[in-house]
């Protein structure tokens, strides 16, 4: 089948090389010449694991190929799927459409036959209704069916997330739209991946509710792990504790600094305000987004806490050790470094940085930070260290060789990545979370 992929960032690009991958002829648009032009070089704009490899083999193949030119791109294509941006409108919170509304526009001024429009962008209730009029409008006379189909890949993860997920959700309104889209999915299903078919309204709220239900339950790991901290118990003793109840499940029970990404921060957001356009509270998910927020300042105020207090702390220097929102990507979206580095920065304190992918995303995000080219580097003559991402180059630092570097030994560490008594035994004052 020839299939189009408008937007060909983090989603838009490991879909679409994953799609030619099962078989398919995809053409990923974009409207950033820069990135077009990188990917016909073969070079990639985005660090994903295996992406690059993924990528060559199947444009290799005849496959996959890239162009700015939306008409050229959805030329005889029977599915377009919309992979743009849906940021956090500026000022007030709601799902910025107006990129995903200007692709439809522009398929409803080049579409030359019958195909079906997909949104893969996260986007609110009611969005797939108001595409579906910008196409009527056009009155294309040929059939053209709008359906839902939200994504769920993990950065850092993603390919394996797309070719084999837990279940693919198809929100669709008319059997031209289910058929096409059991065609487009047709080599996962024969891997037995459920394919959920519902309305898409549905579809359209099942993508906000998981992430809201996933940022949700980071949160109350969070705050228990405050609870530990206060009443000596340790939060990954208690994690385990209740995850291996199989009603829970262990996943997404990780204490740590925060949700951030490109993900949780905005989707939450966003439910809140359909919520509310709705006149339909949901107070658990207004609690996470709120506790989530503050959490991200409270680990800058935690380093300086373990050096001692503000006083102490004002004019010393902290090495961060990782900084884009998890590992594997170079994703610095909402990642919680920024908001560590900046309460140290507010302190007074110096802040010097090393992460193995993300500084070039996150120079411009970090003013006065200073970035160097390694964890060594980093921590040589610092007063105190945060490691901020669990990067597995992070896991087996030579501790030893971190202390001789170190102005003085003082580790926090808001990722629980090491065992206390170890890091203990070598000297550090060593600060966790949730784990006396
Ligand atoms: N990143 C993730 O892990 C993830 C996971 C699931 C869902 N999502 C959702 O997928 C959507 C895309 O996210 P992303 O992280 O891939 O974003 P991204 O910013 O990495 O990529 C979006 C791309 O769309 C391009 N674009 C914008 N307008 C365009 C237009 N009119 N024509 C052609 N290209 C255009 C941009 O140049 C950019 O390259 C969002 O709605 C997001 O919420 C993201």
């Amino acid at each position: 089948m020839k299939i189009a992929m408008v937007g060909s960032g983090y989603v838009g690009l490991v879909s679409g090389a994953c799609l030619a991958d099962f078989g398919h002829d995809v053409t990923c648009i974009d409207k950033d010449p820069a990135k077009i032009e990188r990917l016909q070089a073969g070079i990639m704009p985005i660090y994903e694991p295996g992406l690059a490899e993924l990528v060559a083999g199947n444009v290799k193949g005849g496959r996959l190929s890239f162009t700015t030119s939306l008409a050229e791109g959805i030329d005889g294509a029977q599915a377009i799927f919309i992979a743009v941006g849906t940021p956090s409108r500026r000022g007030d919170g709601h799902a910025d459409l107006s990129f995903v509304y200007a692709v439809a526009r522009e398929v409803a001024e080049h579409l030359k036959g019958p195909a079906v429009i997909v949104t893969k962008s996260t986007v609110p209730v009611g969005t797939g209704d108001e595409v579906e009029r910008i196409l009527s409008e056009a009155g294309l006379p040929f059939p053209v069916s709008v359906v839902s189909n939200p994504e769920f890949l993990r950065e850092g993860a993603a390919i394996g997330d797309f070719k084999r997920p837990d279940r693919i959700v198809v929100g669709a309104e008319d059997e031209f739209g289910r058929q096409v889209m059991q065609d487009v999915y047709r080599p996962l299903f024969l891997n037995q991946a459920p394919l959920l078919f519902t309305s898409r309204r549905s579809s359209e709220l099942i993508k906000y509710a998981a992430n809201a239900f996933l940022a949700t339950k980071i949160t109350f790991i969070n705050e228990i792990a405050d609870l530990c901290e206060k009443v000596g118990g340790n939060v990954q003793d208690v994690a385990r504790g209740i995850g291996l109840d199989n009603r829970i499940g262990s996943k997404f029970l990780h204490a740590g600094p925060g949700y951030g990404g490109s993900c949780f921060p905005k989707d939450t957001l966003a439910l809140l305000k359909t919520a509310e356009d709705y006149d339909s509270p949901l107070r658990i998910v207004e609690a996470v987004a709120k506790v989530n927020d503050s959490r991200k300042r409270a680990m800058g105020r935690k380093v300086i806490e373990a050096m001692g207090g503000a006083e102490l702390a004002r004019g010393k220097t902290v090495a961060l050790l990782g900084l884009t929102f998890k590992p594997n990507t170079d994703d610095m979206r909402d990642a919680p470094a920024i908001a560590v580095a900046q309460t140290l920065q507010d302190a007074g304190v110096a802040v010097v940085a090393y992460d193995p992918e993300g500084m070039e995303m996150a120079a411009p995000l970090m003013p006065g930070v200073r970035m160097v080219g390694n964890a060594y580097e980093a921590v040589t003559g610092a007063d105190a260290i945060a490691l901020v991402t669990e990067w597995d180059a992070f896991r087996a630092l030579d501790l030893d060789r971190v202390k001789a570097l170190v102005k003085a030994p003082v580790l926090v560490d808001l990722r629980n990545v090491y065992r206390p008594d170890e890091v203990r035994a070598k000297g550090f004052a060593y600060t966790s979370i949730g784990r006396a």
